[in-house]
């Protein structure tokens, strides 16, 4: 079956499902959207409710489909499964994801899908990981959302510590979306001026940095946790990464973004997802973009991906 670029699905629609198909018809990167859940009232109801959108922005059809429906379309979203509840991390929702996840794999396997599975759910890197390895679709069409949304994150917080645009700041987190993700503080920049020159330019010395450093990246890896605590979900940041995304993929745009992969060796680490820099474009990951790292940074780059491979034992991949 061909391809319809203009196609989109959306697979489990919660509160991110929910989100991101609202983020996604804003876009006007698609003119037809599938809605897809196991509770079949929860797609029809947002499909209606977002379709009412469209008459105030771009012609879109949007419905609640099948699988059948999901078979062509250029970019399938699969946002469905359990989410945190307070306190919980992501790593805690493994098992009853896999088992939601094995479900819809079986669903593609059925089907020849040609278009990009991005992955959501979480944890997102294992559940990549799974998604590649079941899916039946080749690995550079199977990727998920990764770091993209931490790094949108870190570049939020360090605009408005620095006063400036935060499409300014090239900083990016690797490793796992989660608890042992890692800020690369050695590379970051504001359009090519080091950090610790932008500190000084707005009167801040090397201890600032490093207190913004420390204070930065705690914050980044304790946004959800204290979203959920708030306000039960987090969705609106990670619907505008899948809309970003989207966009990388539908428009071609070989965009460098921190998505999740499956890694054959690169940093010295295999047998895993989890995100570094990567190309992104219409046939998915075109390549990992080698960054630089401190020796510290790399090392613990190594010890993200063996917290996954830790928690991935025992999983019939
Ligand atoms: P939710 O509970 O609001 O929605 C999950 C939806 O999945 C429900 O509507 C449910 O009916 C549906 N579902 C369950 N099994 C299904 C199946 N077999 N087929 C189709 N649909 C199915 O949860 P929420 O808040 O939308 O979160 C969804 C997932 O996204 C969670 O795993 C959460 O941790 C993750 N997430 C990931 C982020 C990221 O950056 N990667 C950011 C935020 C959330
Ligand atoms: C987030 O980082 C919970 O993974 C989700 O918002």
């Amino acid at each position: 079956m061909s391809v319809n670029l203009r196609k989109v699905a959306v697979v489990g629609c919660g509160f991110v499902g929910s989100a991101s198909a609202f983020a996604l018809m804003q876009s006007g990167l698609f003119t037809e959207m599938v809605l897809l859940d196991v509770v079949q009232e929860k797609a029809e109801g947002e499909a209606m409710d977002i379709m009412h959108g469209t008459a105030l922005m771009n012609p879109m059809r949007i419905y609640a489909g099948t699988y059948d429906d999901i078979a062509d379309a250029a970019v399938i979203v699969v946002t469905a499964g359990a989410a945190q509840k307070p306190g919980e991390t992501r790593l805690d929702l493994i098992h009853k994801n896999i088992s939601i996840l094995g479900s819809i794999m079986a669903e593609i396997r059925k089907r020849s899908c040609q278009g990009i599975m991005l992955v959501v759910s979480n944890p997102v890197d294992i559940l990549t990981y799974y998604a590649a390895k079941t899916s039946g679709m080749p690995e550079n069409r199977v990727f998920g959302s990764g770091t993209v949304l931490d790094t949108a994150r870190l570049r939020t917080l360090l605009g408005t510590k620095l006063d400036v645009d935060s499409r300014s700041i090239h900083a990016v987190i690797v490793g796992e979306h989660g608890d042992s993700e890692i800020v690369c503080w050695s590379n970051a920049n504001v359009s090519g001026v080091p950090l610790a020159d932008f500190f000084a330019l707005r009167g801040m010395g090397d201890q600032d940095l490093t207190a913004a450093e420390k204070e930065i990246g705690d914050d980044v890896k304790n946004s959800a946790y204290q979203i959920i605590q708030k306000k039960r979900a987090t969705y609106y940041g990670i619907a505008m990464s899948v809309r970003r995304i989207c966009s990388a993929i539908v428009k071609d745009e070989k965009s460098v973004l921190p998505v999740s992969t499956v890694m054959h060796g690169a940093y010295g680490i295999s047998d895993c997802a989890l995100s570094t820099p990567a190309i992104v474009g219409r046939n998915g990951v075109e390549g990992l973009v080698p960054v630089t790292m401190s020796e510290k940074e790399r090392e613990e780059l190594l010890s993200s991906a063996k917290v996954l491979k830790q928690n991935m034992e025992g999983i019939d991949f």
